[in-house]
C-alpha cells in the first residue's frame, strides 16, 4: 500500500485529484469508481478546476458509483445520484449516459444488484476506485460484519448509521432503511484503489484499518491485500498510525 501524507485537506484533495487525472490522461476512456460523502468533495472541486483549465477531458470517461440509498429518487437532494451531479457530473464534460449509480428506485434488490454487477463487468471492470472511510471502517455501505460480502448487495442500515444520517433529513423516519452497495469483492477487483481520509476524527480508524489486523470487522482493512492501493491522508488522519 502506497501512502501519501498531505499537510491538510486541500493538499490531500490535490494529490487525490492528480492521481485520478493521471489515470484519465493515460486512459481517456477509463472506468472510474466514485464515492460520495464529505471527504471527496475537495477532490471533485480540484478535478473540476483541471477540466476548466483544459488540462482534463472527461468526454470518454465512464463512471460507476459505489452505492445508493434504496427508495430515493434522482430529484431527492440526499440521493447519491443528486450528490454526484452537483459535485462533479454537472461541472465537467462527462456524458450522462457514461455515468452509473445503483438505481435506488428499483424495488427488486436481487435484480438491481445483479444488473449493477453485470454492468461493471460489461465495462471491463473498474480502472480506479475512489473510496472514503467510515468511522467504523466501512467502505461503500459495507459495514463491520462476520464476512467480507463479495458482490453488489442490499444492506440494512444499522441504527447508528440511521442516527448519524438523520441530520440530513427532515426526521429519522425519512432516512432510508436500506441501500445498494458494491461488495468488497467488487471493490477489490478494481485495478487501482485510492482511499482518502482526513481529520483527527479518522485517526483511530486509519490506524486500525491500515496498520492493524485484516478483519471483516474493519472492512477497509482488506485493502492492505490489494496489489495497487493508495492511501492519501492528511497529517491529522495519520497521527495514530502503527
Ligand atoms: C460514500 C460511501 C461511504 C463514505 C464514508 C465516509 O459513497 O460509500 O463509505 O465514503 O461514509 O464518509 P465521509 O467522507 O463523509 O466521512
Amino acid at each position: 500500500m502506497k501512502i501519501y501524507k498531505a499537510k491538510d485537506y486541500q493538499e490531500m484533495s490535490r494529490i487525490a485529484a492528480n492521481i485520478i487525472a493521471a489515470q484519465v490522461i493515460l486512459k481517456p476512456d477509463c472506468v472510474l469508481g466514485l464515492a460520495t460523502g464529505s471527504t471527496p468533495i475537495g477532490t471533485y472541486d480540484r478535478l473540476t478546476e483541471l477540466y476548466e483549465s483544459k488540462d482534463l477531458d472527461f468526454s470518454q470517461v465512464k463512471t460507476v458509483n459505489l452505492d445508493e440509498y434504496k427508495g430515493l429518487n434522482h430529484a431527492n437532494d440526499q440521493s447519491y445520484y443528486y450528490f454526484m451531479h452537483k459535485n462533479l457530473f454537472d461541472r465537467v464534460n462527462i456524458k450522462e449516459e457514461n455515468t452509473n449509480v445503483p438505481n435506488g428506485m428499483e424495488p427488486d434488490a436481487a435484480k438491481e444488484c445483479a444488473r449493477y454487477e453485470e454492468l461493471i463487468r460489461s465495462l471491463g471492470g473498474i480502472d480506479l476506485q475512489l473510496l472514503g472511510l467510515g468511522h467504523n471502517g466501512h467502505i461503500g455501505f459495507n459495514e463491520p460484519c462476520d464476512i467480507f460480502e463479495k458482490e453488489t448487495h442490499c444492506v440494512d442500515l444499522t441504527e447508528s448509521t440511521i442516527e448519524a444520517n438523520k441530520r440530513f433529513f427532515a426526521c429519522a423516519d425519512d432516512v432510508p432503511r436500506q441501500a445498494y452497495t458494491m461488495g468488497i469483492g467488487t471493490i477489490m477487483a478494481a485495478k487501482k484503489v485510492l482511499l482518502v481520509a482526513n481529520g483527527e476524527a479518522k485517526a483511530d480508524i486509519v490506524a486500525k484499518a491500515f496498520f492493524g489486523e485484516i478483519t471483516p470487522q474493519v472492512p477497509a482493512s482488506i485493502l492492505q491485500l490489494h496489489k495497487d492501493a493508495i492511501l492519501v491522508c492528511d497529517e491529522a488522519a495519520l497521527s495514530k498510525r502503527g
